[in-house]
């Protein structure tokens, strides 16, 4: 099955790229088995890290000017657009699965933490840099930003509209849990113009949601999301996710009909991934939880949510999530897949500026000592390459489920096109993808493996550029453990 070398394209000094590493298993069912293991869709960032002590100065410089990002035709979202994230990297318990968890909630810690990033954005806001494009997405995430005090949260979220150049339009999401989001602080947020809500709900099953540390049962749970909606002041968004210890195929169809029944804007499924380090893991390790799910039991959970979805009206967005109501954007999400500029605000954001991607110190101790010093801490700055329009036009059409060959363009390589093509044919035989012309569209199993799409693309592009290879953490914290299997986002 060696396939024909392509010359075309190819800078003369590369060999062409060996495609066969890649292949997907034909004959089986694709959801199944078309790969033997699953790859973690890192964020895909090439480029060059600054020495540390090159950061600040840097880092003034690129506030100093207006900034000017490569124009690149991309379907998904306007990519001229720029984005925004907060991150509150507090939380009430560290919830078993999760490899977000930073710090323990405490409301004086977190009070101050909000003075310095309220410090952090008007220090800021009159910058050229800030100044010199609208803001079109904005995201409030953690952690648990649902933690903070009303007023808190009302301070932080009129800051961000009154201090910065939001588009009228501009979506502006609070990330929250069911725990300690009391009437007062929706209001607070919605007052404070949050149109969208997301709320991680994991799974409806008391039993499940206890095992991992997620304190309101199932009623409870119902009762909130009800709330929410009967306000019909803000897109309301449902996380959940299959895979859960306990969670069986039966439990994960009932999660999925209640939260249909709640009818929310948007809904997100995450297949469960066992990241090394965490509770869970650990608890997984030691014998106290079933051993984790197979790939073929969350290839066939992500095909039943799939199918349930599609067949009451949702429409899938992205890989991971889908929309009903007309409100449902997914704005940001799509922007940061298509490698719009993301200002970052707090620590362990991750952002973008520019070519200039960075992330704020995601300690703690350190980001308030170098906020009370009057210094953004940025920890790490990496200096993007020539190459990443291509893999942003790469990895932003594969999680629609859509990518047009003829319109990517990988510097030096004039025909990437043509060099790929023998693998979209043989994806396409393995049922991972259609084709229809130069446009490639992702089955239902395509997406599942979305992870290994991107990763193949990723590995070809470094082999015929010379491109080395590299990954940087965006827009929110990477989990503080290394992940090995990728969730479905
Ligand atoms: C950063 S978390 C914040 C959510 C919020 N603090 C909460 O507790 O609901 C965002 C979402 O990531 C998903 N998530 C977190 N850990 C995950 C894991 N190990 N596997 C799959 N999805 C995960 C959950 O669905 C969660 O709602
Ligand atoms: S799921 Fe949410 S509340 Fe639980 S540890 Fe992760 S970020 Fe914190």
């Amino acid at each position: 099955m060696r396939l024909a070398r392509i010359h075309s394209g190819i800078p003369s000094r590369m060999q062409p790229p060996d495609l066969v590493p890649y292949f997907a298993r034909i004959g089986g069912d694709p959801l199944r088995d078309a790969f033997a293991t699953r790859r973690a869709a890192m964020p895909w960032r090439g480029g060059r890290s600054l020495a540390e002590d090159d950061i600040p100065a840097f880092w003034n410089t690129l506030l100093q000017n207006a900034s000017s990002v490569p124009q690149y035709p991309l379907h998904v979202e306007n990519p001229r657009g720029r984005a925004l994230y907060l991150h509150v990297p507090f939380c009430a318990n560290h919830c078993l699965f999760c490899g977000f968890y930073r710090n323990a909630y405490t409301a004086d810690q977190a009070e101050r933490y909000v003075d310095l990033l309220v410090a952090e954005i008007e220090g800021e806001a009159e910058k050229p840099a800030v100044r010199s494009r609208p803001i079109t997405a904005v995201y409030l995430g953690g952690g648990t930003p649902s933690a903070l005090s009303a007023t808190d949260l009302s301070r932080l979220l009129t800051t961000v509209r009154h201090r910065l150049p939001l588009a009228p339009d501009c979506e502006i999401t609070i990330e929250g849990r069911i725990i300690h989001f009391d009437p007062e602080k929706i209001d607070a947020c919605l007052d404070a113009g949050a149109n969208r809500i997301s709320i991680g709900v994991q799974s409806f099953d008391t039993a499940v949601r206890t095992r991992q540390g997620r304190r309101a049962t199932k009623s409870q749970v119902i009762r909130f999301l009800e709330n929410i909606r009967r306000r019909d002041r803000a897109a309301l968004v449902v996380d959940l996710i299959f895979g859960l210890p306990g969670q069986t195929g039966e439990i994960w169809r009932e999660d999925l009909r209640i939260c249909d029944a709640l009818d929310p804007d948007g809904v997100d499924l995450y297949g469960i991934n066992i990241i090394p380090g965490t509770p869970l893991h650990k608890a997984m390790e030691g014998g106290k939880f079933p051993a984790a799910p197979t790939l073929t039991d969350l290839g066939e959970m992500y095909r039943a949510g799939s199918d349930f979805l599609t067949s009451h009206g949702w429409r899938q967005i992205s890989n991971s999530h889908w929309g009903r109501s007309a409100r449902e954007r997914n704005r940001y999400n799509l922007m940061i897949k298509a490698g719009a500029e993301c200002l970052a605000y707090g620590s362990g954001a991750g952002g973008l500026l520019g070519r200039a991607s960075y992330a704020v110190d995601g300690n703690l101790a350190a980001y308030m000592a170098g906020m009370s010093d009057g210094q953004k801490p940025i920890g790490s700055m990496r200096i993007g390459d020539d190459l990443q329009p291509a893999r942003d036009y790469i990895a932003a059409g594969l999680e629609t489920g859509m990518l047009d060959i003829a319109g990517l363009s990988v510097p030096g390589t004039p025909d990437a096109g043509k060099v790929l093509a023998p693998l979209l044919s043989q994806w396409q035989a393995a049922g991972i993808l259609t084709m229809t012309g130069d446009t490639a569209r992702l089955t239902t199993a395509g997406r599942f493996w979305y992870g290994n799409l991107v990763n193949a693309f990723n590995d070809i592009l470094v082999k015929i550029t010379g491109a080395p290879p590299s990954a940087f953490p965006m827009h929110r914290p990477s989990p503080a453990y290394q992940s090995n299997s990728g969730r479905l986002s």
